[in-house]
């Protein structure tokens, strides 16, 4: 198989880099405007890891498209990275956001559309209450809150490699054998994060049963598939074990479909016919309005409904969580969104893009490989896929490797194809190379990443 000499990366990085920052004056100069008032020259400094030496400024977003405020157009397979899956501002979702406001956006009292939420949420994944709120950040912590509550234990489980947002109890990872602070987080710097978390590695049942067996687990926060570092699938009855030994040991599941609901309108959960205690869903819910949505057992409702009000109140939601525009947003997006229709239109067009890079890498002899969930695709620089987060992050192709306390996740190869591709009017999501389908993406949109791509490989490898 070829392996890509660092040399020849290099000189392409820099190429792409000088022509990325030659073709984008308005952006920098209000990259450089808004570094006066902004931390990092961003609202949030997520903004700020995109290949490339500062972000392009947006003008707006239209279906699957971004127009930069250099004039240049881009096909987004980023789509907000998972917030705008299915294009930006549908219509249904903009006209009922639109109708909500006047009426006032949050009131601190309920509308009768988070009734049709609640509903539609229990038909659809199976959970017989539920919550809104505004992030899945906040749902996922809120359910680890709910989940201490009625356990009466103090720890979470979770996978080396996850993500869940900014929620402490997530910012840990293994290295070396030992369960360490996140080394990129701003979490909590415990002495001893093992207080708090215990972190194993995803598909393997033997630990699962030993991080268990002492009882002493509230949750386990998890994703049915991994997604952050790559699309990680689960192993053939990794899930029946995983739902008889948190029974078994008395840990509540949650399971959080933040990104897996692009595998279908029910999530991974749905697809695979799962039976999580707990279920959290965001970004797209709303199909990208801010909202989030978590929902649980009977078991676990009773036990909550059973506490006066008060005892539900610190520690759980925000002044806005629940606002009347959320409830509007989140059920015209279940109405005429995030339906079986438009997935009949993402999946094929998924399963043709995966074909499609497929088909690129092995004509390269590049020992690459190609992962799909629903409606997103991904390659990354292994032969095989991972089985875990280990192997997802530390055990990449040499080509990729860089310096990762400088440039983050982001490995040479990948900096050298985002750049290469957005100089070419296509972005892909940051660091996981993440493309996503969306119900207004077409074969052209298909043909024309295909054909980029393929001209960015055949001149690594040439
Ligand atoms: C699986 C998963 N859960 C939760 C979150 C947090 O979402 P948000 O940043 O919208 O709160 C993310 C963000 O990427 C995620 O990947």
């Amino acid at each position: 198989m070829i392996s890509i000499g660092s040399s020849k990366i290099n000189g392409i990085v820099e190429r792409e880099e000088s022509r990325y920052v030659a073709e984008r004056p308005k952006s920098r100069a209000l990259f450089e405007r808004a570094k006066k008032s902004l931390l990092g020259g961003v609202p949030m400094t997520w903004m700020n890891v995109w290949p490339g030496p500062f972000p392009v400024f947006v003008k707006e977003g239209k279906g699957t498209y971004l127009t930069d405020v250099d004039g240049h157009r881009y096909l987004d397979l980023c789509l907000g990275d998972t917030g705008a899956m299915f294009g930006y501002s549908q219509t249904a979702v903009f006209e009922a956001i639109k109708e909500q406001m006047p009426k006032g956006m949050a009131h601190m009292l309920p509308t009768e559309d988070s009734i049709w939420v609640g509903e539609e949420l229990k038909r659809r994944f199976k959970l017989p209450y539920w919550q809104i709120v505004m992030t899945a950040t906040d749902a996922n912590r809120f359910a680890i809150h709910v989940a201490r509550q009625v356990t009466g234990r103090k720890l979470t489980l979770v996978y080396n490699g996850c993500y869940h947002g900014s929620v402490d109890e997530a910012l840990v990872a293994i290295f070396e054998g030992t369960t360490i602070n996140n080394p990129y987080s701003m979490g909590p710097l415990l002495d001893n994060p093992e207080q708090m978390t215990r972190v194993i590695e995803f598909n393997d049942i033997a630990a699962l049963e030993k991080a268990l067996s002492p009882r002493d687990i509230a949750c386990m926060l998890a994703e049915p598939a991994m997604t952050d570092v790559g699309i990680i699938h689960p192993a053939p009855g990794y899930h029946e074990a995983l739902r008889d030994l948190t029974r078994r040991f008395g840990t509540l599941l949650i399971m959080d479909e933040t990104h897996s609901l692009c595998a279908g309108p029910a999530g991974l959960t749905g697809e695979l016919g799962l039976e999580p205690d707990m279920l959290v869903l965001g970004k797209a819910i709303a199909a990208g309005f801010p909202a989030a949505v978590f929902g649980f057992s009977q078991e676990i409702g009773d036990k909550l409904n059973a506490r006066i009000p008060w005892q539900n109140f610190f520690g759980f939601g925000g002044t806005l969580s629940g606002n009347a525009t959320a409830a509007a947003a989140i059920k015209a997006a279940l109405k005429r969104v995030i339906t079986q229709a438009n997935y009949d239109k993402m999946i094929p067009l998924a399963q043709r893009l995966a074909e499609g890079i497929e088909k690129i890498i092995k004509d390269a002899d590049l020992p690459w490989y190609v992962a799909r969930l629903g409606c997103r695709v991904e390659f990354r620089f292994r032969a095989t896929p991972p089985k875990n987060g280990r192997e997802a992050l530390f055990e990449e192709d040499a080509s990729n490797q860089g310096d990762l306390l400088k440039d983050g996740l982001t490995g040479p190869l990948e900096k050298l194809i985002h750049l290469y591709l957005a100089n070419r009017g296509i972005l892909l999501s940051p660091y996981h190379d993440m493309a996503l389908i969306s119900p207004e993406t077409t074969s052209a949109d298909v043909d024309y990443y295909l054909k980029i791509l393929a001209e960015c490989v055949n001149e690594l490898i040439a």
